[in-house]
């Protein structure tokens, strides 16, 4: 199969890659390099099995080329990343909405099947755990950019359910909670990196706000598995799953145990959240992903644990100084 990834230089995109070509299928990436890095890539430059197109969802002519040349359009590109949102809201806001429009539009005038990468975001500040695929959505004002990714991703489902309804375009959708590992870059607001960057550095922890806020951690190896799962299994067109690991943990617990496992020296800093975000930020207390229909539809459940996620960020990062 020859697959288009749409944001195939980044974190999640990337990894997606290695696996496809690693398991005989081909690969054409579209992305602009925006927060992604050619680096990622390094692995398949030169592979006959895959290409690079430089260049943007935005641009409706070249996605339309792009889509018709392949069997399957994985599309990972987005605006993603807290301060990217709060930072410039406005060209996130469109990315994501007219860039995903691009992409169901030829993949529907071609008949692609399509997956969309969506987020646990778009539950928004719904505090009750664990989050199944039927919970509802608990949003601040429309006026606050920190919850334009969340608006922008629940339309772009709308719209891969309304292009599969309405067209029959066989979309799959898939909610990822945190994901994390090898590759993931701290500075646009990633927790795990950005402890374990500083934690290796020697430099403090920052937690912003009580830190008593919890989260769960999926190892990008699993997320990829579960990825290649759906692609490959038809029961999953027209339906949307979480993906993630439902092993809750507080942010003060994590930055304790970032600290203890790489054996550093840093200390652990407290950060009030508008300081790190600006004023009226709001975010969750808890984000827990219900992963029971996952689970009984494909048989997909994670594997690795936190301890592998640390080890594995540090490596990593240890790796390109
Ligand atoms: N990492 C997570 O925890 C997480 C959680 C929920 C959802 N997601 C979703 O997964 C997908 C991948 O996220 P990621 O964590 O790998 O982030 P990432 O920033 O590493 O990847 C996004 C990629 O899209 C590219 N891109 C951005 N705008 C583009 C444009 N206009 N045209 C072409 N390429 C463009 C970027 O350069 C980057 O390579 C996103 O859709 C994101 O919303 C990620």
């Amino acid at each position: 199969m020859k697959y288009l990834v749409t944001g195939g230089a980044g974190f999640i995109g990337s990894h997606v890659c290695d696996a496809l070509v690693a398991r005989g299928d081909s690969v054409v990436v579209l992305d602009n390099l925006s927060t992604g890095v050619s680096h990622n890539l390094d692995g398949l430059v030169g592979n006959p099995s895959f290409d690079f197109i430089s260049g943007s969802i935005l641009d409706a002519a070249l996605v339309d080329s792009l889509v018709e040349q392949v069997d399957q359009v994985l599309h990972f590109a987005a605006a993603v990343g807290v301060f990217l949102i709060v930072d410039k809201p406005l060209e996130s806001l469109l990315t994501n909405l007219r860039g995903t429009e691009n992409i169901l539009e030829a993949a529907s005038k071609y008949g692609k099947p399509m997956l969309l990468a969506s987020t646990s975001e778009i539950y928004g500040k719904n505090g009750d755990g664990p989050l199944n695929e039927e919970s509802d959505r608990v949003l601040g004002s429309p006026l606050k950019s920190r919850w334009s990714y969340s608006e922008a991703k629940a339309i772009d489902e709308s719209m891969a359910i309304f292009y599969h309804h309405e067209k029959g375009l066989p979309v799959r959708l898939v909610r990822f909670f945190n994901t994390v590992g090898p590759r993931q870059v701290g500075h646009y607001g990633m927790v795990v990196p950005r402890f374990v960057e500083a934690a290796l550095h020697g430099k403090p922890l920052a937690v912003y706000g009580t830190g008593n806020q919890s989260r769960c951690f999926c190892h990008v190896y699993d997320a990829v598995a579960a990825v290649l799962a759906l692609i490959d299994s038809e029961k999953a067109v027209g339906q949307v799953f979480n993906v993630g690991n439902n092993v809750e943990i507080s942010v003060n617990e994590l930055a304790k145990k970032v600290v203890h496992q790489l054996g550093s020296k840093s200390a652990i800093e407290m950060i009030p959240y508008e300081d790190a975000y600006g004023a009226g930020f709001e975010d969750m207390q808890r984000r827990v992903p219900d992963i029971s229909k996952i689970k009984s539809v494909i048989g997909w459940a994670p594997k690795l644990g936190l301890d592998s996620i640390i080890t594995d960020i540090a490596g990593f990062l240890n790796s390109q100084h």
